[in-house]
């Protein structure tokens, strides 16, 4: 028994053991007697466990998740996974009926009770995904029943217990995702019944057990992620009944056994990362359903088999970073449904495998880091599903075949360090999915960069380095939309290097190596090779004011001289509009520092006192929050009233000449009424400060629910998911109305998502969004996008916040509130924000219930349900191409959706 759960609980182990001991005494043999003692235990179980939904009355037999017998009212089956539990559940072993006790996905801890062990008949046991901690109790060897265990995911250690031997009707155990050490005892072996032995992602070492699947018709034997050595047992293969074998990561070593070839049913083989050796077996063409070969990483000699295809379910066959040598088999060429062929880093030569083009369902051929050599293929995409074309690193010669043109599905296409010589044909441009790579770097790449580069406006890597290409860099490459990182160094490149935010941002290793290249980000003014008219335009410069104030982590320093260059940019086009139309207006020079000051709503003019609004934020112990574009304050007024004020950061001289505008742009927006939006009531102008007046909104921040004040578990209520759901509804609507009136938000965050005294939501920061609003300035207004985290990633190369912008930047909020996490944290790792974290979650072999935050989506079903459709809304409001991103109405419609399903 662990003593953690020994400790915890000594009282009622004992009256537990009682009752037991009185079961045990009065129904020694038949189940129907047993009926009386029940009630004890499950009164018992509904007082230590809790579950939802067992009511006060008597008849346990009523209660959600309980089966009876037929006659008598013996309890044989409790199931209630995903229910929140997270109390005690000894009780069940006062249960002798009970065949099958299913607790999967709550949040119980403490150990495994050893209770559970008098239960003779308990077939099923799934205790999987908890928080359950201590040992595997060998105590459990006493519930001699057992087909199905299941404790995976959670916390158990320790080495699997000698005495579960006696389990010998397991068909299913399955104890991956804990911190279990020793190794897998030999008994494994002899179990008659054994059909699924999971027990990946443990720290298990020593042996697979030697004899396994001799005893039993094993069919899926995943062991992944531990530290096991020794070699694969053929044994594994002998009756012929594997059908998935997955050992990826471990220490074997040894040689993939001939009998692998037994299975015929074997679909799945996961053998990377490992030390094994020696040639892959040719009878590995007898596992004809084979779909998934995985070997990479290992000590693998000799050819790739051409036996392979014979696997004509064949679809992904990884043999990369192994010592393999000789040509890839003409005969793969036959295998329809392929779709990943994966050879690099071995030993591989000869030409270009042409016959693999015959697959027409591939979508990724790496032959990269071998000794390929001769041309490529002119139909080299031949209007497949090519996806990934990874050829860098052989010694492939000739040129680049314009036939290249014809990959419409290409995301990426490396081709560096080989011999390539030629041009780089115009037909490039034709492959608009270019968007991941294009890298053709150390070649002998000649001629001139084709105009048509600039058609690729979805790639993001551009690597040309390290060629011989000369001429100069053409303009059309400003079409190069997506660009983040470029590198055309080291080629005869010559003239200036055009203005384009993705140049001028890069590094001057970029460019660097062509002695005739000049220009921004080179230090070499091209006056000092061209003469001293060249260069130096006003597009230039301002180009590079526009980088400064996006670059740079000075938001807040841009942000003033934006809202200056704004402002004066605004009163301009006011004055040529409107020249006659002179500005009178409500401006009262009150005293020498309050410049003017207004409530707009009549019925508060009593109550807000503008000094007390001005001294407020003097004192930083008033301070409320802290948004990109100002401070928020808590002021108290003379007449009681709590009044929230918005001190913007933006303002200094230049905005107070300016400001009947933006006066104008307030009162306007205090008419602009709904629900979900902060609306003003007032302003005030002193020396060079700006505040706005709103009301108080007693229960802060979205930001705050979220992050703050759950986690303290404090007084305030804990938020459930109808309360978010709502929220999350509220923001929508309120965007969508601010879309409709064709206004743009420039600060969408949690932070900026305000609470009133019921939890609805309304969107802050409206009027200044209203201020800057760059809807209806020209493409040239740029205004700065936000919050970190929140920025939409286009933002980089257009410097514009959009209509799908918005979008995006709620789905962010929507992630956060499904996450519980920050937009930008430092356990997802460098250079990931939440948006990435989540999107690349698949590749990482995570569910979204890993993704979710399990205090909400284990609740219940329901609420499971509406959060992964949320889920889903939010993957599309963060879509990276902005034009997938749903509008905010069909976004307000998808999320009623989810809450009425
Ligand atoms: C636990 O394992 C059992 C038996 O292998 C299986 O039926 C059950 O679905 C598993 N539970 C979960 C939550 O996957
Ligand atoms: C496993 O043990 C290590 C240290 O012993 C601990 O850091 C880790 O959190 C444990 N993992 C689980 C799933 O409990
Ligand atoms: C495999 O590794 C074990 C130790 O883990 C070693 O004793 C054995 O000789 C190795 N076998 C081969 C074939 O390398
Ligand atoms: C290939 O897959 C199909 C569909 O899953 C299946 O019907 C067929 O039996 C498989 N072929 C082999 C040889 O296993
Ligand atoms: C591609 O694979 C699909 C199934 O995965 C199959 O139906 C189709 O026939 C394959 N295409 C070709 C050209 O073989
Ligand atoms: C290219 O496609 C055509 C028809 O789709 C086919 O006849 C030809 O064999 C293919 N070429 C290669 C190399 O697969
Ligand atoms: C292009 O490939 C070369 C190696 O061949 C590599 O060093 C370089 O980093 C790649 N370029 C980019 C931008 O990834
Ligand atoms: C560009 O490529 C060259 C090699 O050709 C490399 O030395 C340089 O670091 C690269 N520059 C950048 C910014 O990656």
């Amino acid at each position: 028994m662990p003593p953690s759960s020994s400790s915890s609980f000594p009282r009622r182990r004992f009256l537990l053991f009682l009752a037991l001991l009185s079961a045990c005494l009065a129904a020694p043999g038949p189940v129907d007697g047993a009926g009386d003692g029940d009630g004890a235990a499950m009164q018992a179980l509904r007082r230590d466990l809790a579950p939802p939904g067992w009511g006060p009355g008597a008849d346990h037999c009523a209660w959600r998740g309980v089966t009876c017998a037929a006659t008598g009212g013996a309890v044989t089956a409790i199931e209630l996974p995903r229910r929140g539990l997270r109390g005690d559940f000894s009780a069940a072993g006062a249960l002798p009926a009970l065949a099958r006790l299913d607790l999967s996905a709550n949040s119980l801890r403490g150990g495994v009770p050893t209770a559970l062990g008098a239960l003779p008949r308990l077939e099923f046991l799934d205790l999987s995904m908890n928080a359950l901690t201590g040992p595997v109790p060998a105590a459990l060897a006493g519930a001699s029943g057992l087909r199905f265990l299941n404790l995976s995911n959670n916390a158990l250690s320790g080495t699997i217990p000698d005495e579960l031997r006696g389990l010998r009707a397991l068909q299913e155990l399955q104890i991956s995702g804990n911190n279990l050490t020793g190794a897998l005892p030999g008994w494994l072996a002899g179990l008659p019944a054994l059909r699924v032995l999971s027990a990946y992602e443990n720290s298990l070492s020593g042996p697979i057990p030697p004899g396994l699947g001799l005893s039993s018709e094993l069919q899926v034997l995943n062991l992944h992620s531990n530290a096991l050595e020794g070699s694969i047992p053929g044994s594994l293969f002998q009756l012929g009944n594997l059908q998935v074998l997955i050992l990826t990561l471990n220490r074997l070593n040894g040689t993939i056994p001939d009998a692998i070839g037994r299975c015929r049913g074997l679909s799945n083989v996961r053998i990377g990362d490992n030390r094994l050796s020696g040639a892959i077996p040719p009878s590995i063409g007898d596992a004809t359903s084979l779909t998934y070969f995985e070997a990479n990483t290992n000590d693998l000699s000799g050819g790739i088999p051409a036996q392979f295809a014979r696997c004509a379910n064949l679809t992904l066959l990884n043999l990369a970073y192994n010592r393999l040598a000789g040509e890839v088999p003409d005969v793969l060429g036959e295998l329809r449904n392929l779709q990943e062929l994966i050879v690099s880093g071995n030993g591989l030569g000869g030409e270009f495998p042409k016959a693999i083009l015959r697959c027409r369902n591939l979508s990724k051929l790496d032959l990269s880091y071998n000794s390929f050599h001769g041309d490529l293929p002119e139909d080299i995409c031949n209007g497949s599903r090519m996806q990934f074309l990874l050829l860098d690193h052989n010694g492939f010669s000739g040129g680049i075949p314009p036939g290249i043109g014809s990959c419409t599905r290409l995301l990426a296409l490396q081709l560096s360090s080989n011999n390539l010589g030629g041009g780089i044909p115009a037909e490039i441009g034709k492959v608009k999915s270019l968007q991941i790579a294009l890298n053709l770097s150390f070649n002998h790449l000649v001629g001139t960069l084709p105009r048509e580069l600039g058609r690729l406006d979805k790639l993001v890597t551009l690597d040309l380095s390290s060629n011989e290409i000369s001429g100069q860099i053409p303009g059309d490459m400003r079409g190069m939309l997506s660009l983040i990182e470029v590198n055309l160094s080291n080629n005869r490149l010559s003239g200036a290097i055009p203005a384009f935010g993705p140049f001028q941002k890069s590094a001057a290793s970029s460019f660097s190596g062509n002695a005739k290249l000049c220009g921004d980000p080179l230090d070499v003014d091209c006056a000092s090779i061209y003469g001293s008219n060249y260069g130096m335009d006003h597009r230039r410069i301002s180009y590079r004011v526009a980088l400064a104030v996006v670059g740079s982590c000075v938001l807040i320093f841009s942000i003033v001289s934006l809202v200056v260059a704004l402002f004066m940019w605004r009163e301009r086009q006011e004055k040529e509009a409107e020249a006659k139309k002179a500005e009178a207006g409500e401006v009262v020079v009150a005293a020498p520092q309050v410049v003017a000051s207004t409530v707009f709503i009549e019925s508060l003019q009593q109550a807000i006192d503008f000094q007390s609004c001005v001294k407020a934020t003097y004192k930083d112990a008033n301070e409320l929050g802290n948004g990109t574009f100002s401070t928020t304050y808590k002021a108290v007024m003379p007449s009681g009233m709590v009044v929230c004020v918005k001190k913007l950061k933006s303002v200094d001289r230049a905005v107070i000449d300016h400001q009947t505008k933006m006066i104008r742009e307030l009162e306007r927006l205090a008419h602009i009424n709904h629900k979900n939006l902060v609306r003003p009531i007032g302003y005030v102008i002193y020396d060079d400060c700006a505040l706005l007046l709103h009301h108080h909104m007693p229960n802060g921040t979205l930001l705050q629910l979220i992050h703050n004040d759950w986690n303290s578990d404090g007084e305030k209520q804990k938020p459930d998911w109808p309360r978010l759901l709502s929220i999350a509804i509220d923001v929508a609507e309120g965007l969508a109305f601010l879309h409709q009136v064709a206004t743009i938000h420039l600060d969408i965050s949690s932070g900026n998502i305000y609470l009133d005294s019921h939890y609805n939501a309304l969107l802050g920061e409206v009027e200044i969004s209203k201020l800057l609003d760059p809807s209806k300035g020209t493409a040239s207004i740029s205004a700065v996008a936000g919050s970190f985290g929140y920025i939409p990633p286009e933002y980089a190369y257009t410097m514009q916040v959009t209509v799908p912008g918005n979008v995006y930047s709620y789905g962010v909020v929507l992630l956060e509130i499904l996450t519980s996490k920050l937009p930008v944290e430092e356990e997802f790792g460098e250079g990931v924000d939440l948006v990435k974290w989540v999107h690349t979650a698949p590749a990482r072999g995570e569910t979204p219930e890993q993704i979710m935050d399990p205090r909400l989506s284990t609740v219940s079903f329901a609420w499971r349900r509406q959060m992964l459709a949320v889920l889903k809304v939010a993957m599309l409001c963060t879509e990276h191409a902005p034009a997938k991103r749903p509008r905010m109405k069909k976004v307000v419609e998808m999320l009623q959706e989810a809450k009425n399903s």
